[in-house]
């Protein structure tokens, strides 16, 4: 997949500047931030697409403040994740609730909120809002999650599309759903959704889903139903590789193949929920080196930024760039490690750096998506800030 090099390249980072914070700190390149959302936001609305943000990926204000202002609106899969988005200024018109197992309080919330419309993954869900929204005497717009058992060749930890996930309804439910559907007062039906996965970079993923979802839109036509709107979920990928050229990912591409392949009944919008591809890039988490360690077969770089921090490598085995940003010269290669006491708690194995030493101020980058806030305080561990920059 091509990835744009429009975006002038972060860690342009001033290290003297970034001296001053105590380690280990997220920093965000808001200019960036900004950059990426105008790109996916212009190209979104070449085909009138919707984006819902996910705030999964990062909740921290200053992003959803850019989030908003570029006029996206708010995917939240828990009733903090609503109440953060419409604390933050988001109108609940623009507000969707995803999520397999949301709560009888979270529902309730939302409700309250009169949110734009619940994505729900089951028939006993179903029974559920319908009975809570009628204690309300309301009614609550849903679309089905429906899940397309599309291979998203991506890590199996976050594959969401297959039969054998937790996620969605499968197509041999639907006949059933709908009947029940039939006799729920309270819930409206007014979409259909669908997400397969995360950090794909191969675009046909996206084409055989189209192809899934237009077969789904025949079977509803077919049954005489009108969806309002499709929501074909996130997804897009970034570049974790070469961070310092391929910062902004090809939303042209990628918007381009959904309008190109999705087939549309008159009327229908069509909805997105990206997360990681508008905000990795533009985080990095910086970290102090506290000790230079021999081991048998290699040396370890001991970080003051740990698993607690950014748990990915150690979760996922993802490769997110390290870098020295105070030594220069040759290079050795260092297992960069962390401070807790977990050998998983490694964000790489035989990494090139120059010759380190304590103190040395190192980056991790495009950590800004499913970085902070999958942060944890295991060991008792102080929650990292963030600056923006
Ligand atoms: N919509 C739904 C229903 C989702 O479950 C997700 C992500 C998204 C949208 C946003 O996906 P994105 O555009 O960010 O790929 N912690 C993992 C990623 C988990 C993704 C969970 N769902 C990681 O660090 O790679």
């Amino acid at each position: 997949m091509e990835f744009l090099t429009e975006a002038e390249p972060m860690l342009n980072l001033n290290p003297e500047q970034l001296q001053q914070h105590a380690t280990p700190f997220y920093v965000y390149d808001l200019n960036l931030l900004h950059q990426t959302l105008q790109l996916a936001q212009q190209e979104a609305n070449k085909y009138n697409f919707h984006v819902h943000y996910a705030l999964k990926a990062n909740a921290n204000a200053p992003i959803l403040d850019a989030m908003r202002e570029v006029g996206f609106g708010a995917d939240c899969v828990s009733g903090n994740e609503v109440k953060a988005a419409i604390e933050n200024g988001f109108a609940p018109k623009d507000v969707v609730f995803a999520g397999v197992g949301k709560s009888d309080a979270e529902i309730n919330f939302a409700l309250e909120q009169e949110i734009f419309c619940f994505n729900c993954e089951s028939s006993h869900e179903l029974e559920v809002l319908n009975e809570l929204a009628e204690k309300k005497n309301t009614v609550a717009r849903v679309a089905l999650r429906i899940n397309p058992n599309v291979n998203a060749n991506t890590h199996k930890y976050i594959t969401t599309g297959l039969e054998e996930n937790k996620f969605g309804i499968n197509a041999w439910e639907l006949e059933s759903v709908l009947e029940l559907l039939q006799k729920l007062k309270h819930v409206k039906l007014i979409g259909i959704h669908f997400h397969i996965g995360s950090q794909i970079t191969d675009l046909t993923v996206f084409k055989n889903l189209c192809t899934r979802v237009n077969e789904f839109q025949e079977w509803f036509v077919a049954h005489h139903i009108s969806l309002e709107h499709v929501n074909v979920g996130g997804g897009l990928g970034v570049d974790y590789y070469t961070p310092e050229q391929n910062l902004i990912p090809d939303f042209a591409a990628y918007f381009g193949l959904f309008n190109q392949f999705l087939e549309l009944q008159p009327g229908q919008q069509v909805h997105f929920e990206l997360g990681r591809a508008l905000v990795a890039q533009c985080g990095t988490l910086l970290s102090r080196v506290l000790y230079i360690k021999k081991g048998v077969t290699t040396n370890f770089a001991i970080l003051d930024a740990g698993m607690t921090e950014l748990i990915r490598p150690a979760l996922y085995q993802s490769f997110h760039k390290i870098q020295n940003l105070t030594s220069r010269g040759a290079e050795v290669k260092y297992d960069v490690v962390g401070p807790i006491c977990e050998s998983s708690d490694c964000f790489g194995k035989a990494v090139n750096l120059p010759e380190t030493n304590r103190g040395d101020l190192i980056a991790i980058r495009t950590a800004g998506a499913y970085g902070e806030v999958m942060a944890s305080g295991y060991n008792l561990r102080e929650k990292a800030q963030a600056i923006y920059v």
